[in-house]
């Protein structure tokens, strides 16, 4: 069975509630639940955290014992070079996503320090950017 996680980055705690015009009105365990429903040929597991350190625990942990990681690291995308060493350190493939289409957002958004070592990128789709990161696994 594949061992896939989803590492979720500051504010993505609040899916549902947060600028739901941008990030939809489910929360990411209603979600959650619906796609582990659909792929029951995955082990798929999830990881949330606001604090930056925590995110970069989590990849080396599962950097080297998950065949595949799906990382949104929400604001960190643009901000922490610590993540993006931390992706360009572990052997597992990364595969970033957005919910939203970053590049169509402020241009702040349009720099990210996990692309240049991530296995690919996936942006703009909704949650449904998720499972098709899933599915790039498979
Ligand atoms: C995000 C985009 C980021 O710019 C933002 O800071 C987030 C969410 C997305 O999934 O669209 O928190 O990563």
């Amino acid at each position: 069975m594949k061992k896939i996680i989803i590492i979720n980055g500051p504010n993505l705690n609040l899916l549902g509630k947060r600028e739901p015009n941008i990030y939809g009105s489910l929360t990411f365990m209603e979600f959650f639940e619906t796609v582990k429903e659909k792929y029951p040929e995955v082990s798929l597991e999830h990881f949330q955290s606001n604090i930056e350190g925590e995110l970069i625990d989590k990849l080396q942990e599962a950097g080297f014992a998950y065949d595949g990681i799906i990382l949104n690291a929400a604001a960190y995308t643009h901000t922490s070079v610590g993540i993006g060493d931390a992706v360009k350190a572990i052997e597992t493939p990364v595969v970033e996503v957005h919910i939203s289409n970053t590049f169509s957002r402020e241009e702040f958004r349009h720099q990210s320090y996990i692309s240049p070592n991530s296995h690919g990128v996936i942006l703009g789709f909704g949650l449904q950017s998720y499972e098709l990161a899933i599915q790039s696994f498979l």
